[in-house]
């Protein structure tokens, strides 16, 4: 398991965007509108940035900015098997937000565990 990406909370994608390919130096590789958001992928390194705008009020990424303001959101870690991953959790009475693997951003398979069993952190795993 690796560090994928840090999913960040934006009011305006593409002006963070900019910056962090100006500041950073890292290339947009992948946008799309997904589940009620703007989502942007930098590449940095092996890793990546995920930028999350919401495209409505409502959804999780807007209240998140109602909330906390911009900033990280969550963590993702790439494993090459999720299910394995997901059981682990389980057996460790981790909490698990998706019980199952769902289709997320850029067409990965992704999970949530509960970020109150993870101390404070919201983590993402990820299979590409
Ligand atoms: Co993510």
């Amino acid at each position: 398991m690796h560090l994928d990406h840090a999913g960040i909370a934006t009011d305006d994608a593409a002006a963070l965007a900019d910056t962090y390919e100006t500041l950073l130096s890292a290339p947009v590789v992948h946008e799309e509108a997904f589940d009620g958001m703007r989502v942007v992928f930098l590449e940095l390194g092996e890793g990546y940035f995920e930028l999350l705008e919401p495209l409505s009020d409502d959804g999780t990424i807007a209240s998140y900015l109602d909330s906390q303001g911009p900033g990280i959101h969550h963590l993702a870690l790439a494993t090459d098997d999720i299910e394995s991953a997901l059981a682990r959790a389980r057996e460790l009475d981790v909490r698990l937000i998706d019980e199952e693997p769902r289709t997320g951003a850029w067409g990965h398979d992704v999970a949530f565990l509960h970020p109150k069993d993870t101390g404070g952190v919201l983590i993402e795993f990820v299979q590409h």
